[in-house]
């Protein structure tokens, strides 16, 4: 089975069950001030985990774009990925630990053709005055699975979420491919990392809540969180020995072997699959609208271009390339993700951009490097804080200062190097964390106001400055609002002053805000604007503010405009070629 027939009998299989399809949504969390990217399937879905109706009902099915971020360094091997496909069901509120475990076990073994004795379990084991999971347990015996297959562990592996600090979570059991062969000690079992068995599927039982204290409350409602991994999944259907080597990534890989001319196999398998798994993970995220920068997704794009580029040359090749590997990434995916045909042009625009300014960057921090040698040629040594000044300002890397330090009969001092750059990366992380800040689905008074401003301010450049304007981003924090949307030049003074005024004359008039659901199509008729077209499915929210903007969108927003008091722009600046950003904050001024 490939990975298109997969996605397709897994939302049939739970259609059937009476689960709605909704799209994927964006890899970018929309209004989510709170983390860089969608992780999980239910990340999307966080307030209506919480409570909020979903307007597609309480069953709902999809298979969701996710990147994480946490193993960047990890990929290479055979299962580590930046960008995955998360398949998943959820209830909310609706059917719960019965069901849910049927559900898998049905389509795992029916639809899949899984053996049960191929198969291992692992429940919650009790932890922290939550009790253990003898509920999942007893189903999957009543399943016919033996003790012997079923593993009890504690929150380190059998708990799952929150997503950010605080948010739904709740204990989980997962199902476990078990690959046969003998187990690598009395003690191994799925937690076990030996490569005897494989997660293939997790079912959260999110009942609960953690707060900012980290305490846990029972949520208003019992929910499913279901998630399972495209790409694992078609590996171990495949019978592969890596993920890279399933038909995900196989037209991938020989577009590589094409243009650099070398082999997929060592030594250069790892460089590969680097090269494989960062140059999809830029396409998807570029097809959200994020633009290399030097912050949040933008600065993760970027890396990840980087880090594809850096290991091309490794096989030998050193102009630009991922335009080519891209336009084999959006016919692989295109059908399944059309944002990826829609923005084709842009996505290999910018990815050739990108590649050609970071060779330029490559050069200067070279005529830095050969200054460096000049002035040291004495002592033959770079110090430290030379070699970190040549990543951090050049992002000249470092390996190829070493190499390059080598060639010269130089040494770098390393230890040095590494101490300042553990700073820089506990700096950055503090920085992503910072993100956090809010908790998950942070539905606060403040970024409700800010949400509700940005809908104002998208109406107020389509009618005031050009109708084509489309919305490109929107990031949400407690403290401002940032909009990006395509437009080719700088907006002059009377321009950011007109749109300003349209705002505040939108506040002072009070305005309504009303939320109505309705079709896509009837949404379409009413015009509508929707950026994120793809997240809702058939069933779609629609704000109108007035008589001034309408617009498909999740919510949540405040009741009336002049709740927002006043509305400022902070800044208006480019994002990237064809990309202007406002940041604007709404209060009393
Ligand atoms: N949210 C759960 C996970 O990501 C299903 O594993």
């Amino acid at each position: 089975m490939n990975a298109q027939q997969l996605r397709e009998a897994y939302v049939k299989f739970f259609e059937e069950r009476d689960h709605a399809h909704i799209g994927s949504a964006s890899l970018v969390p929309e209004n989510d001030p709170t983390v860089l990217f969608t992780t999980a399937g239910m990340h999307p879905l966080v307030p209506y985990l919480l409570g909020e109706k979903h307007p597609m009902g309480r069953r709902l099915v999809n298979f969701q774009k996710c990147i994480r971020t946490g193993d960047i360094d990890d990929v290479g091997d055979t299962s580590h990925l930046t960008f995955f496909e998360m398949l998943g069901n959820w209830s909310l509120g609706d059917y719960f630990k019965e069901e849910s475990i049927e559900y898998s076990f049905d389509f795992l073994t029916n639809v899949l053709g899984f053996k049960k004795d191929q198969l291992a379990i692992t429940v919650f084991a009790g932890e922290e005055g939550i009790p253990r999971d003898d509920t999942s347990a007893e189903i999957w015996k009543s399943k016919g699975f033996s003790d012997d297959q079923i593993f009890y562990y504690g929150k380190a592996n059998n708990w799952w979420g929150p997503a950010g600090i605080t948010g739904p979570c709740g204990p989980d059991t997962e199902i476990f491919y078990d690959t046969g062969q003998p187990k690598c000690s009395e003690n191994c079992g799925p937690s076990c990392d030996c490569g005897k068995y494989t997660e293939i599927w997790n079912n959260v039982f999110m009942e609960y809540f953690k707060n900012r204290d980290g305490k846990y409350t029972p949520l208003k409602q019992k929910n499913v969180d279901t998630g399972m991994g495209l790409e694992r999944v078609c590996r171990i259907l495949q019978g592969v020995p890596s993920v890279y080597d399933s038909t995900v990534f196989k037209p991938i890989i020989s577009k590589i072997s094409e243009i650099s001319g070398k082999k997929y196999v060592d030594p250069y398998l790892r460089d590969f699959r680097i090269i494989a798994d960062h140059v999809r993970a830029a396409v998807f995220i570029l097809a959200d609208g994020v633009v290399p920068s030097k912050i949040g997704q933008g600065y993760i794009l970027r890396r990840l271009i980087r880090r594809a580029s850096r290991n091309m040359s490794k096989l030998g090749y050193d102009g630009p390339f991922m335009s080519k590997l891209a336009e084999v990434i959006v016919l692989e995916f295109g059908r399944s993700y059309p944002e990826l045909v829609e923005n084709k042009e842009f996505i290999f625009t910018s990815l050739t951009t990108e590649e050609e300014k970071f060779q330029k960057t490559l050069m200067r921090g070279l005529k830095k490097f050969n200054e460096l040698v000049v002035e040291n040629s004495d002592v033959k040594v770079l110090r430290g804080d030379l070699v970190f000044a040549l990543f951090d300002t050049y992002g000249f890397p470092i390996e190829l200062t070493a190499e390059l330090a080598m060639e010269k009969g130089f040494t770098v001092d390393m230890k040095d190097f590494d101490n300042r750059f553990k700073e820089h990366q506990n700096k950055s992380r503090m920085d992503i964390n910072g993100t956090f800040k809010g908790g998950l689905a942070d539905n606060s008074e403040r970024t409700t106001k800010l949400h509700t401003a940005t809908h104002l301010l998208n109406a107020a450049l389509r009618n005031l400055i050009d109708p084509n304007i489309r919305q490109k981003g929107s990031n949400i924090t407690q403290e401002r609002l940032r909009f990006d949307f395509n437009f080719p030049r700088k907006l002059t003074p009377e321009e950011l002053q007109k749109v300003s005024d349209f705002v505040n004359d939108s506040i002072r008039e009070n305005l309504p805000v009303t939320c109505e659901e309705m079709s896509r199509d009837e949404a379409k008729v009413l015009g509508a604007i929707g950026v994120f077209d793809s997240k809702y499915g058939d069933v779609v929210k629609v704000y109108t503010i007035g008589n001034v903007s309408c617009e498909i969108c999740g919510g949540p927003h405040v009741t009336h405009t002049g709740e927002l008091e006043g509305f400022k722009i902070l800044k208006e600046e480019s994002s990237a070629s064809g990309i202007r950003r406002i940041k604007a904050v709404v209060g009393k001024f």
